[in-house]
């Protein structure tokens, strides 16, 4: 008797425990995924700099408020954002990420975002190309996969590209002499130059891009709420607002800062 009494306890601990664990697999989220070291689209922040912060998550969180979900984020490699989406791991994927043909062929994206270009971060008074051919033969650092990546290959060669799957690593091969430049983002390059005043910044004549958030191609429900969210906050005056509140808009702005 004892000992059905003390198996029949286990079996409705466990019976509560699953019910438990149920419950909490049922809450749902948003899931966005990012790659947090993009300052300041997505950068790590907030206390003991643990929580992803920055402009693309501002975007999401308005978002999710429209989807009715609360959000959470996974930081990942910016090289397997899109594989997680079409694995269905996250939901979309807001990374400062460029709508491309390429990109599109696998994903679906919403409206643009933002628009961006790349520029050319090198290490103050050393070499200034004046144009793109100037960067031919040079040794370029990109962060893996981006379009940068894409960009300095057409210009200096497969070669000569040095990938790295963090930004932030391709900067500090810059900082250690051991690459010509780094060919990035502009947002992130002036936040770079802005923490290392030896480092410099130089605008060529780059294509613009077009920021987009990424969904799961075929997930026409999502893409239609992200792009009712995208099309509010714009309207609103909250997309001012983030940028206002994320972004420097001058890099000369940023330089002055930077030798305060
Ligand atoms: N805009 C570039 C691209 O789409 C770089 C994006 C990098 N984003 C990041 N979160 N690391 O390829």
């Amino acid at each position: 008797m004892k000992r059905f009494l003390f198996g029949s306890l286990t079996v409705l601990a466990m019976a509560a425990l699953l019910a438990a664990c149920g419950k909490k697999d049922s809450t749902k989220y948003l899931v966005m995924g990012t790659n947090a070291e993009f300052p300041p689209f997505e950068t790590l922040g907030g206390a003991n700099s643990s929580e992803v912060v920055g402009f693309d998550v501002e975007v999401a969180r308005a978002i999710a408020a429209k989807v009715g979900l609360p959000l959470k984020i996974e930081d990942m490699k910016f090289d397997s954002l899109l594989p997680a989406l079409s694995a269905g791991k996250v939901d979309m994927v807001l990374a400062g990420m460029t709508i491309t043909p390429e990109r599109a062929q696998n994903v679906d994206f919403s409206a643009p975002y933002y628009k961006a270009t790349q520029v050319v971060l090198l290490l103050a008074g050393g070499f200034i190309p004046e144009s793109k051919d100037d960067l031919k033969g040079k040794t370029i650092a990109v962060q893996l996969g981006t379009t940068g990546d894409g960009v300095a290959a057409e210009i200096t060669g497969q070669e000569n590209v040095r990938p790295f799957t963090s930004a932030m690593d391709a900067v500090v091969e810059l900082m250690n002499s051991k690459v010509d430049c780094v060919v990035i983002d502009e947002q992130p390059a002036i936040q770079f130059a802005k923490k290392n005043p030896e480092l410099m910044l130089v605008r060529l004549a780059f294509d613009d891009e077009f920021y987009g958030v990424a969904v799961k191609k075929g997930n026409a429900e999502l893409l239609a709420q992200i792009n009712a969210a995208l099309a509010e906050i714009a309207a609103d005056g909250r997309n001012d607002q983030f940028v206002d509140q994320w972004m420097v808009q001058a890099p000369a702005a940023a330089a002055a800062e930077a030798a305060e």
